[in-house]
């Protein structure tokens, strides 16, 4: 299976709206083989279908420290939430940045499996955050969208500045 592409900030391909699925069939379950892989080859404990690229409502997540909990959310909707806690995130396309973000502490959300049946949970702790922050991304959302703008503009230049330079590396290695 192929590792996917993700695309980094500020890419604006990560500003759209992901689709609801209408059925989870066998691409889409592919899909969601090839997202958990990119996920853990990264190596991190969420991918929204976004961040590769694909603008459909799709989370793969694993927040165990065994890496062997692997948990997919199709459309994805937080019935209700309670509390506020702040934790310094992280992002796969963001690399390097963090950033603290205020979340919901605890979220009853509903969504579909892998096989399309409905299911319902309440998450809390790193699990309910991750959701939070992936499913922002499934709305064009990303984590430093939180921050003031002028931290804001300080992560972009960089992001900008050290893609630039990879870039350069790259052309400079293929050249030789
Ligand atoms: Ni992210």
């Amino acid at each position: 299976m192929p590792l996917l592409d993700i695309l980094l900030y500020p890419d604006r391909r990560l500003r759209k709206q992901a689709k609801p699925v209408k059925q989870v069939t066998e691409d889409i379950r592919q899909l969601i083989d090839d997202m958990a892989e990119t996920m853990y080859a990264a190596p991190g404990i969420g991918l929204a279908a976004t961040q590769v690229n694909v603008h459909q409502r799709i989370l793969v997540i694993d927040t165990s420290e065994e890496r062997n909990d692997l948990r997919v959310f199709i459309n994805p909707i937080i019935d209700s939430g309670q509390g506020e806690t702040e934790t310094e995130e992280g992002c796969l396309s963001l690399p390097g940045i963090r950033a603290p973000v205020m979340r919901l502490e605890s979220i009853t959300l509903s969504a579909k499996d892998r096989l399309g049946d409905e299911f319902t949970l309440v998450a809390d702790g790193l699990l309910a955050i991750c959701i939070q922050h992936e499913i922002d991304h499934l709305n064009g959302k990303v984590m430093v969208d939180y921050l003031s703008r002028l931290k804001h503009d300080r992560i972009r230049k960089h992001l900008l500045k050290e893609q630039h330079e990879q870039t350069v590396r790259h052309a400079g290695a293929s050249a030789i």
